[in-house]
């Protein structure tokens, strides 16, 4: 016996590769079986001269140590080729896991309320969200010097022409479109979409939301029917027991004009921090239609009368969900996202 069978063999087992489980066993036998070659290498240690003992003794079980790692090495590896074929092969085999996603909540919090006016009668309209000045601001009786048209408010794109273009800042430009459209009322519509403002973004604020306008007109429409319209969908909305009260506001395209509370549907009345503390939630904007509206696109304002309302998306679906920053609806975390999949 000497150091280089000893290095040969442990050379031939690094290298020794196995197919099936026999290639495994037939390596085992051949090495350690009873005439296997380690197994031999042990009978000729009794051989070896007495100083020799330690250093051959040390190199021989390193030598059986490293086979017997080997063996279990090979037939993992064996096994699990023939566990992966197995199962690629079986054609009864559930197919993989997918995971369902979730509906946006700002799309949930739409179509809810596209819903809710759809029963009323209302019909959904749709515009361009880059518009020109007139849509957004002339027709809605705007005066040139009103400080919504500032660049502070506006995004303006740049134009070589003196027309002015522009991103919509309400959806109230699809109202008009729909006038200029239609011209004989009676008109019954809603108008969701995307809108933008030059606003720092905040908790609070985004310089992109979305937001639903109303718009109702035929003879004889009154404020109180404004008022009925709102009360009913703040009640489908946000349940049978919420309450509003209007506030006398300013929009230069309605008059008179009023912002709308509800009672807060976290706290009912009693004051908490979504409120702050006064028990009401601003959630939207409306009026009777301007009569130099109605002129401006082709409706006679002796004849009909009508009302206009709009609220932000974000903040209906805020209210219904206390989600308490804005950011989170453009962020797309999945872990808010996943909230909402059991909302339908
Ligand atoms: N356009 C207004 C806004 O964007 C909302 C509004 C619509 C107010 C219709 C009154 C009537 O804030």
């Amino acid at each position: 016996m000497n150091s280089e069978s000893i290095e040969e063999l442990k050379a031939r087992i690094a290298a020794s590769g196995a197919k099936k489980l026999q290639d495994v066993e037939e390596f085992r036998v051949g090495m350690l079986g009873k005439k296997g070659e380690i197994t031999r290498l042990f009978e000729e240690f009794r051989t070896v001269a007495p100083e020799q003992k330690r250093e051959f003794g040390q190199k021989l079980n390193q030598l059986k140590q490293q086979a017997q790692a080997k063996i279990e090495e090979l037939r993992e590896a064996v096994e699990e080729e023939q566990t992966a074929t197995t199962v690629d092969n079986d054609l009864t085999r559930p197919g993989d896991d997918f995971e369902l996603g979730s509906r946006h909540p700002i799309s949930l919090a739409r179509e809810e309320i596209i819903g809710i006016f759809r029963k009323f009668g209302y019909n959904v309209a749709e515009g361009p969200e880059i518009e020109d000045d007139w849509h957004v601001f002339s027709a809605l009786n705007f005066p040139p010097e009103h400080p919504a048209r500032d660049m502070q408010d506006t995004f303006f794109i740049a134009t070589d022409t003196d027309d002015k273009i522009l991103l919509r800042t309400h959806t109230s430009s699809v109202q008009v479109r729909t006038m200029e459209r239609m011209k004989t009322p009676p008109i019954r519509v809603i108008c969701p979409g995307r809108v933008f403002r030059n606003e720092a973004i905040s908790a609070r604020a985004h310089c992109i939301f979305h937001q639903v306008e109303g718009l109702y007109i035929d003879r004889n429409v009154t404020f109180a029917d404004l008022r009925q319209a709102i009360l009913l969908f703040c009640r489908e909305m946000f349940g049978p027991d919420v309450r509003i009260r209007m506030r006398p506001s300013y929009f230069p395209f309605t008059e008179p004009s009023s912002e709308v509370d509800v009672s807060c549907n976290i706290c009912h009345g009693k004051g908490c921090n979504i409120c702050k503390g006064t028990g009401w939630l601003e959630i939207l904007g409306c009026g009777m239609v301007d009569p130099n509206v109605l002129s401006a696109s082709g409706i006679d304002p002796d004849v009909y009368t009508g009302f206009a309302f709009g609220m932000g998306i974000e903040r209906i679906a805020m209210l219904k969900w206390q989600v308490k920053d804005l950011r989170m609806y453009f962020e797309n975390d999945v872990r808010f996202l996943k909230e909402f999949q059991t909302v339908v």
